[in-house]
């Protein structure tokens, strides 16, 4: 392959992330407070986003990662906290996966939690995404589920078996870093990568894992998203939660 060259799979995906993102900036007007989401396709997002405050766009933003604050912080675009900004008016943030209810699973990159909490303080929340994340049954993708380290192997056997009672069984591991030391969120707490496979019930599902008291949060956003931007090759989707998949 010709040096700088991209494989053609890699290259259609980023062309996708790219036309999803673009859509998602027409609806930032002026004056708005934003989310920023994080990951590959939030990314390009945060990218136009700071091209068009270089052109003169006024917003504040909070971002849902340490990388995504580095990056917009790169570009000039003007940040803020949820404790000074405490209500937003819209998140924009990419998804591992997108159900037909717009029920997703989030928490590939290990933002889930700073992730759930800005998007749920957003009067809207819009997911961006190439077609390879829609999915009839959520549960490709493993669960990330963040939990604290204190007390770790007795957490990870608690969410093992009331996960089981919500109907889902299934590896689940302890996420390294590259160097394959634990992985760190942003809040300093480990994530565990459950692959339970297709979760048929993931009310039932969510609601369990937030028994266990190790549990911080997991990467199951029910109603959280109202309107998906999704990029197929044959152009870009919306995708809008209806009142019946509450
Ligand atoms: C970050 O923790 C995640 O929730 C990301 O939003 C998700 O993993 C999607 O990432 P990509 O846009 O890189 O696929």
């Amino acid at each position: 392959m010709p040096k700088g060259q991209l494989p053609v799979k890699l290259a259609d995906s980023s062309l996708l992330k790219e036309s999803a993102a673009l859509r998602a900036l027409d609806l930032v007007c002026d004056g708005m407070w934003l989310g920023l989401g994080s990951g590959s396709t939030a990314a390009r997002f945060v990218e136009a986003l700071g091209v068009k405050v270089a052109a003169g766009l006024k917003v504040l933003c909070v971002p849902s990662s340490e990388a995504t604050r580095a990056q917009a912080q790169a570009l000039g675009i003007p940040l803020s906290t949820l404790d000074e900004t405490p209500h937003l008016h819209l998140t924009v943030d990419g998804a591992d996966e997108i159900d037909d209810q717009l029920r997703l699973i989030k928490g590939g990159g290990g933002a889930l939690l700073r992730e759930k909490i800005v998007a749920t303080a957003s009067d809207q929340m819009v997911v961006i995404a190439d077609d390879s994340k829609l999915v009839k049954t959520l549960g490709r993708f493993p669960l990330p589920v963040e939990v604290v380290r204190f007390g770790f192997a007795a957490t990870r056997r608690m969410v093992e078996a009331m996960a089981a009672q919500a109907g889902c069984e299934g590896e689940i591991t302890q996420r390294l870093g590259k160097d394959g030391v634990p992985f760190l969120t942003d809040q300093g707490n480990f994530i565990l990568d459950c692959a339970f496979g297709q979760i048929q019930e993931p009310e039932v599902l969510a609601f369990a894992l937030k028994r266990v008291p190790g549990v911080v949060e997991h990467g199951l956003f029910l109603g959280v998203a109202d309107l998906a931007i999704v990029a197929t090759a044959g152009g870009v989707q919306l995708l809008q939660r209806t009142l019946s998949s509450e």
